[in-house]
């Protein structure tokens, strides 16, 4: 059974302030759509209807998109704007909301086990919302969950890096099993150049199996001093499986300003103006 996600969603975006002193960073629109949203549509497009956001503080802004705005509805009930809605009143009709608080920010990993409460003994995707995933056929959760009927293991997304960009995510090495799918053998979070088992870097989506949460209370602080998922990926890897899939589809890291012009751009062009 596969139904639950979980959405990290604690942190501060401090590269996009002033915008976000006052609003969570996955609620900056790409045009007309919160970050946010386009991540909760991947999941369900998936099947993993159940949502669970593990929130900090300032986070409200979320919560109160996937709710009925009784005030607004009414206001623009029966007139020509209710079609604005539309789009978030099915992703509201079709998913299930829960949310939990990461009291201090301890880093991924340590957001992954606050969501146990939420996700239980099954197994679950993660989206984290700054990577936005664009896919002309099935979403790149929709491409995983897939797999995992098959494979029934932990799985990570990989795209292909540069080496300038490396430093800044997972890297893994692995056995190819087929042209777009590796058995992990190794995995560190956030090497140098010199230190980097590859050129694959996780990207922002998994699907895990709930083993992972033991060994994320087993995992010692890592890199930044933070809990890092990555250390506690290594460990299942080593005891078990984990596979590494290379996605169909674009992906823009939608955290850094460069990307999100970039994802503005595209979805306007792409999206927006065919819609
Ligand atoms: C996190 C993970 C990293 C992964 C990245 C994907 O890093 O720790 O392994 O490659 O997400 O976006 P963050 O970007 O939160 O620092």
């Amino acid at each position: 059974m596969l139904s639950k996600c979980l959405f990290p969603v604690a942190g501060y975006g401090t590269r996009f302030l002033p915008a976000t002193k006052a609003m969570p960073k996955e609620m900056l629109p790409l045009v007309n759509k919160p970050l946010v949203q386009y991540a909760v549509e991947e999941a369900i497009e998936a099947g993993l209807t159940e949502i669970g956001f593990v929130t900090g503080r300032g986070k409200r802004a979320i919560e109160d998109h996937f709710d009925t705005n009784f005030e607004l509805e009414h206001q623009i009930a029966g007139t020509g704007k209710e079609r604005y809605l539309d789009c978030v009143r099915k992703v509201i009709d079709e998913a299930s909301f829960s949310y939990t608080r990461q009291g201090e920010m301890r880093g991924l990993g340590d957001a992954i086990l606050q969501g146990q409460r939420l996700v239980g003994d099954e197994a679950f995707g993660v989206v984290l919302a700054d990577d936005l995933c664009l896919s002309t056929e099935l979403g790149v959760l929709g491409q995983m969950v897939q797999l995992f009927r098959q494979f029934r293991c932990t799985i990570v997304a990989v795209e292909e890096m540069p080496q300038d960009q490396i430093h800044k995510f997972g890297v893994i090495a692995g056995n190819e099993i087929r042209s777009d799918l590796y058995q992990v053998t190794n995995m560190i979070e956030k090497p140098t150049v010199a230190e980097a088992p590859s050129n694959l870097a996780i990207i922002g989506r998994y699907i895990l199996t709930p083993d992972i949460f033991e060994l994320l209370r087993e995992t010692p602080q890592g890199k930044d001093g933070e809990l890092q998922l990555t250390d506690a990926l290594l460990a299942q890897a080593q005891r078990g499986c984990v596979l590494a899939y290379k996605f169909k589809g674009q992906r823009f890291d939608c955290g850094s300003v460069d990307g999100f012009v970039a994802a503005t751009n595209h979805v306007y062009q792409n999206l927006y103006l065919r819609s």
